[in-house]
């Protein structure tokens, strides 16, 4: 707060514009939003809660930078032109605001250029890495700091341990990661969870398929591929012994309507339903469940495994997790307790043996629910309404967010709209799916990708093709493998991001991992490319490593294509504020992409190295600036930002 304090006392302000739960020193909106509501208040004699509320942002750059549209004000008035005019008559020129300009009914505020300078580049300059962000978001009470951060569990990724890593899981992974770094950055206390699907009958049949083709090796090895191809295999024979047991069925039927000997074919089936896959697997399933050492020893090495397997990869996206629950760790008392719950609020009921709970009722749409099933085994539903009760217990969070694919937005309604039938609203109404469309045509050029490491290994080797197409440049890079590596991922996470959350896309590993248009190499591009100019500055003077940028003389960056950048740099908090309520990566990536994009028009009118020294050093400042920026917002999106490439 000092420096800004002191900014604006050298523009002629002696304090500094603060409205209620406004941070003026961490967004330059914010001191703007404030000012400009302080001068018209007194100007006109509306009352400032009025005002600055109304201030919004514009959607062109000649509205200005801050707009108010006087209709929304609400005060009865004749000729509401006539208004707009009066009160921007009324409007004093200030040190950071110039006349305002009307159009229509609409006041439109635009900053000095000049001073905003002077007060964005050392803010960011100053902040660092924390540019933008503002923990005292999450706070419990915002007014005091001491009241300690509200939590957020964010369960996302969510994989079935034995089956394949499909798209759904993917963009759970990608937009989970980066909701959590989201609530982070605005001072939230995080829990990252990965509900894993490693429950039920077929975890049987699995350890069963180890034991007939299973390699302790492999394990070690591969488990996640090694675990999918025993279950493939014995899922066939479970299958295959199917459709004999149906055939068997069929053929004793026939024999006895002719009054011919079954005797064979029903020894036979005999035989399989004793001891064939089916069978076998619910036996072991039954004991994992019982807890039976042996069995339940076997399933925990595989989700061991698949778990240390899963956090490298998932290392490799930037993600890691506080906390890997999964279907098998809901406890039996928990769901006893729902079940007594739901019959003694009478929202269960029995239906030919099996319970369920009728929705109907509500809403034809959330259909009826088995939280039962007739053999008295529960279901997916079952275990959620019972995790839920668990994680209130064990982390009393503020929020939590479900990050699941709209193909399951019914198993969610139904979830929530039970646990207030419960009469948990206090679990319900703090729960969120966060949901979103389908990956179309997730092939590689090795078929259909099944398991994470396989697309960005697939990613990761069409990028490092893609560099060395320019083969100069790629001469340069030290280490393109780990590079191209990155570069790919960063295509896929950027190409998944791009869009809002709901639109399904097409997996394009041609347009994703190209330089050119809005793409994760385009914008990786932009960050290695101000690290660069950054880096040449420096070898040609190396006394400028050493200098304070803030204290650069800033009034030497005149010209608009400086100013533009200022600008946007200017809004990146604000970004951020409205990315929260969005909650969708492209708020961030649509403002990175429109930075890059005014970066690339900028070099040639911005030189450093050439430039007279104090030229040189105004100008690195601005780049140094927006280099930070475009950090900050990679980061928050999980990406890695490149120096070089
Ligand atoms: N494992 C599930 C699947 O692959 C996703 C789990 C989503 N989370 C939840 N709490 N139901 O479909």
């Amino acid at each position: 707060m000092e420096d800004v304090t002191s900014t604006l006392a050298t523009l002629g302000l002696d304090k500094v514009p603060q409205e209620a739960n406004t941070y003026p020193a961490l967004n330059p909106f914010d001191i703007y939003r404030s000012h400009i509501t302080e001068l018209l208040s007194q100007a006109s004699g509306v009352d400032k809660h009025v005002i600055y509320p109304t201030l919004a942002w514009t959607a062109k750059p000649e509205h200005g930078d801050l707009q108010l549209a006087v209709p929304a004000l609400r005060l009865k008035k004749k000729d509401m032109k006539a208004f707009a005019q009066e009160l921007a008559d009324q409007f004093p020129e200030s040190p950071l605001v110039k006349k305002p300009i009307v159009t229509n009914t609409s006041i439109g505020f635009f900053f000095k250029p000049e001073t905003l300078t002077s007060i964005v580049l050392p803010m960011v300059l100053r902040s660092k890495d924390s540019y933008g962000f503002n923990k005292n978001l999450g706070l419990k009470n915002p007014l005091d700091p001491s009241s300690g951060a509200k939590k957020v569990i964010v369960e996302f990724s969510s994989p079935n341990i034995a089956k394949p890593f499909h798209a759904g899981h993917l963009r759970s992974t990608i937009i989970g990661g980066f909701l959590a770094n989201l609530y982070e950055g605005a001072g939230w206390e995080v829990i990252r969870m990965n509900y894993l699907g490693d429950w039920g009958k077929q975890y049987g049949i699995l350890a069963i398929g180890f034991e007939l083709f299973g390699s302790e090796d492999e394990l070690v090895k591969n488990p996640i591929g090694h675990l999918y191809d025993i279950y493939v295999r014995v899922s066939q024979i479970q299958h295959d012994e199917a459709a004999l047991m149906k055939k068997l069925k069929e053929e004793v039927g026939a024999l006895k309507a002719d009054g011919k000997d079954s005797s064979e074919q029903e020894a036979q089936l005999k035989r399989l339903e004793a001891e064939g896959m089916d069978e076998k697997a619910r036996k072991y399933f039954k004991g994992m469940v019982d807890g039976e050492p042996k069995a339940i020893g076997i399933w925990k090495r595989f989700r061991d495994t698949s778990i240390e397997k899963y956090k490298q990869t998932y290392a490799r996206l930037n993600i890691r997790y506080d906390d890997y629950s999964g279907e098998s760790q809901v406890k039996d008392e928990s769901m006893d307790l729902a079940a007594k719950i739901m019959w003694d609020k009478k929202v269960c009921e029995d239906s030919e043996g099996a319970v369920i709970v009728d929705l109907t009722k509500y809403s034809k749409k959330l259909g009826k629910a088995v939280i039962k099933k007739k053999d008295g085994t529960s279901l997916y539903l079952t275990r959620d309404i019972g995790a839920a009760l668990e994680r209130v217990d064990k982390y009393q969070f503020d929020r939590m967010i479900y990050v699941v694919a709209s193909q399951q937005d019914l198993h969610l309604s139904q979830l929530f709209k039970i646990e207030e039938l419960m009469g948990r609203k206090d679990i319900s109404d703090k729960c969120q799916h966060i949901n979103f469309g389908m990956v179309l045509g997730m092939s590689t050029r090795k078929g259909t990708a099944k398991f994470l490491d396989d697309i960005l290994r697939d990613v990761g080797e069409k990028m490092h093709e893609v560099m060395k197409g320019n083969q100069n440049k790629y001469e340069q890079v030290k280490d393109p493998v780990q590079t191209a590596d990155t570069l790919g991922i960063s295509a896929v996470m950027v190409q998944d991001m791009k869009g809002k959350r709901i639109n399904n896309y097409n997996f394009d590993m041609d347009r994703m991992t190209s330089f050119e248009g809005d793409t994760g190499p385009y914008l990786q591009y932009a960050h290695a490319r101000l690290c660069s100019i950054y880096r040449k500055a420096v070898d040609t003077d190396p006394s400028l490593a050493e200098l304070d940028l803030t204290s650069a003389d800033l009034t030497l960056l005149q010209e608009p294509h400086a100013i533009e950048l200022v600008r946007q740099l200017a809004s990146w908090p604000d970004t951020f504020l409205n990315t929260l309520k969005t909650q969708e990566p492209t708020t961030v990536l649509t403002y990175l992409f429109k930075m890059a994009h005014a970066l690339s028009s900028s070099y040639d009118h911005l030189q450093v190295v050439g430039s007279e020294r104090n030229v040189m050093i105004a100008r690195l400042a601005l780049y140094v600036a927006a280099r930070q920026v475009l950090n900050n917002g990679m980061r928050v999106l999980g990406l890695s930002p490149v120096e070089r490439m």
